[in-house]
């Protein structure tokens, strides 16, 4: 598989590790850097969070040189705003690639214009002219992350792609939803081969791939040019590791092998620590850390166990009874 280059930048291996809203943190993105990602791309930030000075926001931000190249991803219902926040990115953030959300379906951020809102048939002109002065803007390369359409009955990724690759966009991540699909139902790749046939900058393929086998029929049938993966890497940071060795054509085990499991979820949280502190990152790891355990003696006991933990030692308490069990 051959990597991306976009400017200088080079992603290698094509397989570029999803955006997740309260996921996607420097803690998260530095231990999955591990397992051959080639480009990490941050939570979305809100630009008028950055307008406002919001110090969480800046936290946000924050990188370290071993996850780079590290895409920002942006999101916001106006051109104002946006270009007012992408000035404040160049001047203040440290990083390689602009990401604009124009994929997120959830209401509160749609109705304010943002997110997946941009991809609406009658915004077609208002996306051109917005990703163009985004694109004049930035001081790095901008790409865009989309889903297909609005709706079944709008489907218009082909367009939007056109319009995108116009702006001057160096590559979309497409997801193969439509807004009015959320996360339900399956992504529909067959909207992503006709993307890919449609503009001459990469395209990323995005949308339920929880297998390396998954990872190449999907590759081969819409011949992007590299997959994002989200959801299928909770709680299984190898997986990125066994596309990348899938497509080199080297051998990996599919075993799921559970000493390894509890090191990666102790890194995990540890990251967490690091970067959030104690209280925070307790709080997140009871939403993530049961993702590890699944098909072990006793997994439902422990991981609903795992999702009510107070404290790191409440933790190490728990994952030592799983070893014992296993
Ligand atoms: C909890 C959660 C948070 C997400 N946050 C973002 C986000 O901040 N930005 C974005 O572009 N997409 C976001 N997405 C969408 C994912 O990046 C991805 O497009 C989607 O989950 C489909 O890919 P997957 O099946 O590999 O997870 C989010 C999805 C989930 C489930």
């Amino acid at each position: 598989m051959k990597k991306i280059q976009i400017d200088n930048i080079t992603i290698d291996p094509p397989i570029i590790l999803a955006p997740l809203a309260g996921i996607t943190s420097l803690g998260y993105r530095k231990l999955m850097k591990r397992f051959s990602v080639g480009l990490v791309v941050s939570e979305m930030i809100s630009d008028f969070a950055l307008i406002y000075n919001n110090k969480e926001t800046f936290k946000m931000l924050e990188t370290c040189a071993e996850e780079r190249p590290l895409a920002i991803q942006l999101f916001g219902g106006s051109k104002e705003s946006i270009l007012k926040a992408v000035k404040i990115l160049n001047e203040k953030a440290n990083f390689d690639i602009l990401d604009i959300n124009l994929g997120c379906p959830v209401p509160k951020v749609v109705k304010d214009g943002a997110g997946s809102s941009w991809i609406k048939q009658e915004r077609q002109e208002e996306l051109y002219e917005m990703m163009k002065a985004v694109v004049e803007t930035s001081i790095h390369p901008v790409t865009a992350k989309i889903r297909i359409g609005w709706n079944n009955k709008s489907i218009n990724v082909i367009d939007t792609c056109k319009i995108l690759e116009k702006s001057g966009v160096k590559m979309i991540a497409i997801h193969g939803r439509t807004r009015e699909d959320f996360y339900q139902g399956n992504s529909d790749y067959m909207w992503i081969k006709r993307a890919k046939e449609a503009v001459s900058i990469p395209i990323i393929a995005n949308g339920d791939i929880v297998t390396p086998e998954g990872a190449i029929d999907v590759l081969t049938y819409t011949k992007a040019d590299g997959v994002m993966i989200g959801r299928g890497c909770l709680g299984n940071p190898e997986l990125l590791q066994n596309i990348d060795k899938k497509l080199k054509g080297e051998t990996y085990s599919d075993e799921v092998d559970i000493n390894k499991q509890i090191e990666y979820c102790k890194e995990h949280y540890l990251n967490l620590i690091e970067v959030k502190g104690k209280y925070r990152a307790t709080q997140e790891m009871r939403g993530l850390a049961p993702h590890y355990f699944k098909g072990y003696v006793n997994a439902k006991k422990y991981r609903a166990e795992l999702a009510k933990i107070e404290s790191y030692q409440d933790f190490i308490k728990i994952i030592e009874n799983i070893k014992t069990q296993q």
